[in-house]
């Protein structure tokens, strides 16, 4: 049987949805059908949640670059591929056709050979927003090696952590990244990081930001000598040839947040990922041919793997990519970038839409967004306010919001509103894709069936079976895998979210459940920021918490006992603040530091993080029971401080 590719009605949808949890290997064998395949496959799906053990198209080969780039060269040659916008105005834009785009990848790809890299073998990505960076990416993955970006935020001890865990042989970095009024030294912090580590042979480096850099001999070496070495020109095209992959082999290593403290590498593989994230990107965005898409995310996290580079690339569309940030040089930034290249389809963060809308409806004078048709909102729940905001003065009241709601772990949008043809909801992701199996559970795993006084059911979010993005095994430790995400509640894949369902099926996320927080949108584990702040000298001990925030979504409260000498507070403040930026990086430093005499603590020794949240987030009375604590005198003394 064949089905439509891309649903365009609600009853389209509910076929589609009712045959892919129905008969799910004749739904994705369907959907497979629109992708380019060295070999097909010999089993759609083989699963259990136990092990846990998932295989999509066994037996099936790829390379997921020929769908992103060769499979193009023909009717699409000619089109933008990727549009790139300069973090300062006054430069100029980039335009790199398929054609062009597929010729840098397989140039790099060459460059990536001659340095020794081999098929398996991890590259880390520490790159700013340039296109570089997706050819990076995309060159890697032609030759079959792992990649393994890391956000240009990260500090060296935090790169050097991820390129121990991953046993990263290869580095592909700038000198510097330009990132609003700033211009972050990367290569600088890639040598901090690189101080004792025994893995790593080859750094190689690309001009952005001409800041000096220290060059050390035989193991670094510069992107444009290299490209230079791969010879091209008319009569002479360099095409390397696709490395063939296995349905299953790693396609890259991603790390994310958990509720410990060291962070875990998400590994996706080659064949679920790319039909995944095309697919979505198809029908969430009812992509239609020659639309410019523009996801404002950065590619060291997820959503700029999905939405920048394979899904669109995959889909034949146009990608737009932004190196700066939305309020510089003005907060009209966005808005200038939508008009000047014509943007379709906006896809950015919460967020983003609060700290623009503080800034009032001045920089919106003079600006026509009238290319917009579709907006896409990701990373974190959005509040009616934000929703409205873009919806009116973004959006002009024609064009569907799609609040997609996923995790580096789901690889692209699990719950979310197909825009314009299935209905939005202010604030709720809405109904879940095809083949995607929600169910809310309480904390023994039983489904929720009782609805609450406002007549929604209320619960821990879990999927049931298997899509074909779910992330595959965190890298060198299964185990990990196994106990993160697919031990708390037998046979469901538990999401770390809570959510809400009501009677049309459609679900509203609520947020984390676990110990993790949401800044801004990225994911931080309490436990990473109190490891970094008990590094501190001073520091004797620490709890994290969130509270709500009004751009950031939430911000991040720590409780410190200090030990030292701290005469000056604020400077203290500042002393902690360094080390935290020096162990995670800039995006971890908390937004409030309280200086405690003591934590409030069980007989046993355990934290109540329950009391201290609610302290952060204002409550001063109904704390609940502390009569279990250790000493109930300390959370009279917190309470005092709160700041
Ligand atoms: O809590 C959910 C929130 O972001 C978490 C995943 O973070 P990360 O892996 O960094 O991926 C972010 C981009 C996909 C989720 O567990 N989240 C993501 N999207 C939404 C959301 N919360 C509410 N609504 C959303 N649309």
């Amino acid at each position: 049987m064949s089905y439509p590719y891309q649903i365009t009605s609600m009853d389209q949808y509910e076929m589609a949805y009712r045959v892919s949890v129905t008969n799910p290997e004749e739904y994705w064998a369907s959907v497979a059908q629109h992708f380019s395949w060295r070999k097909k496959w010999e089993k759609v799906l083989e699963w259990n949640f136990k092990e846990p053990n998932v295989k999509w198209f066994q037996g099936a080969k790829l390379n997921i670059t020929e769908n992103c780039l060769d499979r193009h060269l023909g009717e699409k040659g000619d089109q933008p591929a990727i549009i790139w916008e300069p973090n300062d105005p006054s430069e100029n834009s980039r335009i790199l056709t398929y054609k062009k785009l597929h010729q840098r990848v397989c140039q790099f790809a060459q460059v990536l050979r001659n340095n020794g890299v081999k098929k398996g073998d991890r590259v880390c990505i520490y790159m700013g927003m340039i296109p570089e960076l997706a050819i990076a990416v995309l060159a890697t993955a032609r030759i079959g090696a792992i990649h393994s970006v890391i956000f240009g935020g990260f500090s060296a001890q935090s790169i050097a952590d991820r390129l121990e865990d991953a046993q990263a042989t290869f580095i592909v970095t700038c000198d510097g990244a330009f990132r609003g009024g700033k211009d972050i030294p990367l290569k600088s912090v890639i040598d901090d990081a690189l101080i004792g580590n025994k893995t790593i042979k080859r750094v190689i480096v690309y001009t952005r930001t001409r800041t000096a850099v220290s060059m050390i001999k035989g193991r670094d070496v510069w992107w444009e000598d290299e490209m230079l070495k791969v010879t091209e020109g008319p009569g002479n095209p360099v095409n390397v040839v696709a490395e063939v992959m296995d349905a299953e082999d790693p396609l890259f290593i991603l790390y994310t947040s958990g509720s410990t403290g060291k962070p875990k590498g998400v590994v996706h593989s080659c064949a679920g990922y790319m039909i995944w994230t095309t697919y979505t990107f198809v029908n969430v965005f009812q992509y239609n041919p020659g639309d410019i898409h523009f996801c404002t995310a950065d590619i060291g996290w997820i959503t700029g793997h999905s939405y920048i580079v394979y899904g669109p690339l995959s889909a034949g569309a146009t990608s737009l990519m932004f190196e700066g940030i939305p309020t510089w040089p003005d907060a009209g930034r966005f808005w200038d970038i939508v008009d000047k290249h014509k943007v379709n389809i906006l896809y950015t963060a919460p967020t983003a839409i609060r700290s623009l809308m503080g800034f009032g409806l001045d920089p919106l004078k003079g600006k026509n967004l009238s290319s917009l048709k579709i907006l896409g909102t990701v990373g974190e729940p959005i509040n009616e306010e934000a929703w409205h905001w873009y919806d009116e003065h973004i959006g002009k009241k024609k064009c569907p919001i799609v609040d997609t709601w996923w995790q580096t772990e789901t690889g692209g949008v699990l719950i979310s509103n197909l825009a314009g043809v299935t209905p939005a909801k202010p604030s709720w992701a809405t109904l879940p894709m095809p083949g995607v199996q929600p169910i809310l559970v309480d904390e023994n795993g039983r489904e929720v069936t009782q609805k609450d006084e406002d007549g929604l059911l209320k619960g821990n979010l879990c999927i049931k079976a298997p899509w074909p993005s779910i992330l595959r095994t965190t890298y060198g430790d299964h185990e990990r895998c196994r106990k993160n995400y697919f031990a708390t509640y037998e046979n469901l894949y538990f999401t770390g979210d809570g959510a809400l369902k009501d009677d049309n099926g459609f679900y509203r996320i609520t947020g984390r459940v676990d110990d993790v927080l949401n800044v801004s949108g990225h994911r931080i584990g309490t436990a990473e920021v109190e490891n970094a702040l008990n590094m501190h000298a001073g520091v004797v001990e620490s709890a994290v918490v969130g509270y709500p925030h009004n751009i950031k979504g939430q911000g991040i409260y720590a409780y410190v006992i200090f030990s030292g000498n701290k005469k000056d507070e604020e400077l203290t403040r500042k002393d902690i603040l360094s080390t935290v930026s020096r162990v995670i990086g800039p995006i971890a430093k908390p937004d409030k530091i309280q200086f405690v005499n003591g934590l409030p603590k069980t007989r046993s020794g355990k934290i109540m993080r329950r009391i201290l949240r609610k302290i952060a987030e204002g409550e001063t009375e109904n704390l609940g029971d502390i009569s279990t604590l250790l000493d109930p005198g300390v959370v009279e003394e917190i309470k005092n401080g709160k700041l």
